[in-house]
Formats: structure tokens, C-alpha cells, sequence
């Protein structure tokens, strides 16, 4: 090459970076038009749920480390992991799994803890469990932590009678047996049980059904879960997963009363191969958008799925729970497999944002979803370690969309481009709306994009807006995450505008959660 061609070369190169750059640090232009004078259904607050299983330090270490351990403890309840949750406004826990529920039995964990069986926990990593952790201590908790709880029963390896003797040992306000047993066990008021779950993924680690066979098995179990007048729970049958139809379909035309709610379970990994998920850190661009596209895809799972419940539940009796939902990654190296913990960076906040937006949009059907799980497993809301413990992205996604709990959703028309990458495209910009419970117009936004910001130009029917704050989540890396030294890596920071020559824009910056109130 002589020295002018080398120039040439040079400048060429030059001029096709700086295009490049430009080009990354493009922003995109979308156009939200908030219809306030059209609301849609209630938010149902339990759509804000969460599962705590035994399983890792789900429950032992990460909820509870016992009256007698040296991390600041309230009868035995850690001190740290319950403010964290009250300020999260819980509104209703599952527990005691998970695929544990369905080997659990109820009468191991009452009584004098030291005299409680210590059992082997298969499913989870083969450890011993000492049953520390039964009824009352998850009740205490649920009445600590100011949430409803659904209990999940064995239908697995348990029986209806099983079953049936633990709602009368926890709702019973009678003189029998049982309640009185509860009652030298240290409570007598009898419990509220709000939501009972009949088995969890019977199809699997909750016996290998058929749903036809299940459903004749909720039919028996149903039968005997009795509870005092008005003290009903609502009953939840074990469904299907993923993009399945088939036991809602079944459930729906096999069972003719007592069936309140059939659950079901998605799980998003960035590969969408179980056997290869993907790592929860140190992530490519590619998993980046794999794992929105993937987990965007709840949407037409929920909408499979209430296609057939509109047409054999046309008068909507049958809520549809996605009670187990979150990020599942590979193991972490030099962790136990069995424990599932894992990272939790901002990759997961907009997960958990985009799984929000979803369940608004199909808020009449979809009564409760329960991320997998509260405390140090898969798409943990909180890490502990020792006496220390970090917030993860996600438990700041969950507290920005409190005002979203029990609001209006409100039709909200979007236009944005596709943000893609290879072959995988996902909307550049997603977006919630709401009338809060106090009246106040409620905006969320997630920016999907991880290069270029969005400018949101917002308008709304029906209302006078002027101006917006609130908060955003968003930090310099895809896989920015919080560690106990760094516990403040990822956290929410202020956002607001105002109308400005006729307009109120909204500037995200990329990779980015976004809740603001408009004023
Ligand atoms: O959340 C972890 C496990 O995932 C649950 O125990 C089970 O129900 C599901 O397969």
C-alpha cells in the first residue's frame, strides 16, 4: 500500500468509527398516548407476590437463623431480611415450596423444635432439614412481615387426610384435637389460610400425573379441605408451564366447583435450553436480548391459556395464577448446584419490570404471580451472607412498582421501534399505565435497548398533565449488580420533567426502569 492509499485507508477508518459511534449513541423517538379516561381492570396486589421454598438459604440463613444465633434476630426472624420486606409491601407469600411442598409434611414441623424429625431434603441438595421452620414460624412471619399467605399442600406423597387436619390445625376455632393442639403449641387465635394450593407441578416433581388423573385427584382433595364459615380459602389447582394449554383445558372441563385458581410456571433463561442456560453474569449482548425476548414471552403463554379459560370460564370464576416466575441461570461455579443461588444484575429489574407490564395487561385473569424466590434463590429479591445482606435490581424493581398494586390499569397506545440483534427483535421501549389507589396517574416505562436512550413523548386523554417524577433504575454495565461490599452499585435515582412548548418528554437512558407519577 503506498503512503497516500495508506491515508486514504486511515480516514476511511476513522470516519466509518465515528459512524458507528453515532450511530450506537443514536437515541430513539417513541410516543405514548395514556387513555386516563378508559380504565381497564383492577391490578390485583397479589400479582406482586412472592415464593419463599426450603430450599438453599431460602428460609434457613436467609429468613430465619433462630433465637439463639448472633445475627440480629427477632425470635429468631433476622432482623435486616424482614425490614427489607415490610418496606416492599408484601402482599402475600407461598411456602413451604415448590417441589418441597410435595414430600412435606405438616406434623414435622410442630411442636417443641428440638423434638421436630430431621428429615433429608431430596429435591434440594440432599441436606438435612430440621424442621425448624414449620406452620407457626411461617405464620409468625407472615403476621411480622403484614402479608397473606398460601400454602401449598402435598397431594406428591401426602393424602386428603393429611391435608384436610392441616386447615383444621390452623383455621379451627373449635374445641377439637387439633385446635387444641395449636393451641399448646403456643396459638390460640386460629390462622387465616387466604389461598391453599392442591399440589404443586403435579405433572413433575409433585407425582408425574396426567392432568386427568390430577383432576380427579383436586376433585378429592378439594372435598375435604374445610375451613369455618367465611374463612374460605381460595383453592388453587397445580396447572401446566410454559406455552402448555393442556390442564387448563382439562382442569377447566373436568372440575365443576371448588377450583378458585389453576397455577401455572414459567421460567426465563437467556438460551431458552434447560440444559445450558446461561450465566447470571459476564453476559454478551446476545443473552442480553435473548432473555427480554424470552421472558416477553409469558405474554402469549398467558393468552394461550386464557383463550380457553374465556370459553370454558366464560363468567370468569377461574383466576389464573403464574405462581413460580423469574430468571433461572446455571449453577454458580463452587456453589452447591442443589441451591440454586444465583446473581441478580440489572438484567433481572427489567425482567421483573417486563413480567409487571405483562400481568397488567391481563390483569382480569391473572390474580397473583409469585417471583421464584424471596431470599437467595434464582431471582432473589435479597442475598444474604453472614450477618450482611444486599438488595438485589430486582427487589428495586419490585419496590418502584408499589404504586402499581391495586391501581386501575389504564389502555396506554405505544409507538417504538424494534430494538434487535441478530435475528431477535423485542420493542425498544415497553410501557404500564395505571390510576393508583390514591388517584394518582402512575407511568412505567422499561428501555430495553442497552445503547440508546429514549425519548418519550407522553400524552394523555382525559386528564391535564403537566409534569412527571419519579425514580429510575438503570447503571453503566448490562450485568451491573450489588455485592455486600457494593451493596449501592444498582439503585434507583430521580427522574422528572416538565411540559415543555405543548409536550412532556421523558428522556430513559438505555437499559433502564422507569415509575413515575404525572402530575
Ligand atoms: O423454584 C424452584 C423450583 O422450580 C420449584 O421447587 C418447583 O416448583 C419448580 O420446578
Amino acid at each position: 500500500m503506498t503512503s497516500r492509499n495508506l491515508n486514504l485507508w486511515w480516514a476511511m477508518s476513522a470516519w466509518f468509527a465515528l459512524s458507528v459511534t453515532a450511530a450506537m449513541a443514536q437515541s430513539v423517538d417513541v410516543s405514548v398516548t395514556i387513555h386516563a379516561d378508559q380504565p381497564g381492570p383492577v391490578i390485583n396486589p397479589n400479582v406482586y407476590g412472592q415464593f419463599a421454598e426450603h430450599l438453599g438459604a431460602g428460609i434457613y440463613e436467609g429468613v430465619w437463623v433462630g433465637e439463639k444465633s448472633g445475627i440480629p434476630n427477632t425470635h429468631g426472624y433476622r432482623n435486616d431480611v424482614v425490614a427489607a420486606l415490610k418496606a416492599l409491601k408484601v402482599p402475600v407469600v407461598r411456602w413451604p415450596g415448590g417441589c418441597f411442598a410435595d414430600e412435606y409434611h405438616w406434623r414435622d414441623g410442630i411442636g417443641p423444635r428440638e423434638k421436630r424429625p430431621v428429615k433429608v431434603n431430596t429435591h434440594w441438595g440432599g441436606v438435612p432439614e430440621t424442621n425448624e421452620f414449620g406452620t407457626h414460624e411461617f405464620m409468625a412471619f407472615a403476621e411480622l412481615i403484614g402479608t397473606k399467605v398460601y400454602i401449598s399442600a402435598n397431594v406428591g406423597s401426602g393424602s386428603p387426610q393429611e391435608t384436610a387436619d392441616w386447615m383444621e390445625y390452623m383455621t379451627s376455632d373449635t374445641v377439637s384435637t387439633l385446635a387444641n393442639e395449636r393451641r399448646k403449641n403456643g396459638r390460640d387465635k386460629p390462622w387465616d389460610v387466604h389461598f391453599f394450593g392442591i399440589g404443586n407441578e403435579t405433572w413433575g416433581c409433585g407425582g408425574n400425573m396426567r392432568p386427568e388423573f390430577y383432576a380427579d385427584l383436586f376433585r378429592q382433595y378439594a372435598t375435604y379441605v374445610k375451613a369455618p364459615r367465611g374463612k374460605r380459602p381460595k383453592i388453587v389447582a397445580s396447572g401446566g408451564h410454559d406455552e402448555g394449554t393442556r390442564w387448563v383445558e382439562v382442569l377447566t372441563t373436568m372440575v365443576r366447583r371448588d377450583m378458585d385458581a389453576i397455577s401455572h410456571h414459567y421460567y426465563t433463561t437467556p438460551t431458552g435450553v434447560w440444559e445450558k442456560k446461561g450465566n447470571s453474569l459476564g453476559f454478551p449482548e446476545s443473552e442480553w436480548i435473548s432473555t427480554l425476548a424470552n421472558t416477553l414471552k409469558v405474554d402469549d403463554y398467558i393468552s394461550r391459556n386464557e383463550k380457553v379459560l374465556d370459553q370454558n370460564d366464560p363468567q370468569g370464576k377461574v383466576s389464573f395464577f403464574v405462581d413460580e416466575w423469574g430468571t433461572w441461570y446455571a449453577p454458580e461455579p463452587g456453589r452447591e448446584p442443589g441451591f440454586l443461588w444465583q446473581h441478580n444484575s440489572l438484567r433481572d429489574a427489567l425482567v421483573a419490570a417486563l413480567n409487571f407490564h405483562v400481568f397488567h395487561n391481563h390483569a382480569k385473569r391473572v390474580q397473583m404471580a409469585n417471583i421464584a424466590q424471596m431470599v437467595n434463590v434464582l431471582q432473589a429479591m435479597i442475598l444474604t451472607d453472614g450477618p450482611r445482606m444486599t438488595l438485589t435490581p430486582t427487589y428495586h424493581a419490585f419496590q418502584m412498582y408499589i404504586p402499581f398494586q391495586g391501581a386501575t390499569q389504564l389502555a396506554a397506545e405505544v409507538q417504538a421501534p424494534q430494538y434487535t440483534l441478530d435475528a431477535v427483535n423485542v420493542p425498544a421501549v415497553s410501557v404500564t399505565a395505571a390510576r393508583d389507589t390514591s388517584g394518582k396517574l402512575q407511568l412505567g416505562l422499561v428501555n430495553l435497548d442497552p445503547k440508546r436512550e429514549a425519548v418519550v413523548s407522553t400524552t394523555v386523554t382525559g386528564a391535564e398533565v403537566s409534569a412527571a417524577s419519579g425514580r429510575v433504575l438503570t447503571a453503566k454495565t448490562m450485568d451491573a449488580h450489588n455485592t455486600m461490599d457494593a451493596p449501592e452499585a444498582v439503585k434507583p435515582a430521580a427522574i422528572s420533567s416538565k411540559k415543555s412548548g405543548g409536550k412532556l418528554v421523558l428522556r430513559l437512558p438505555p437499559k433502564s426502569v422507569t415509575v413515575v407519577e404525572l402530575r
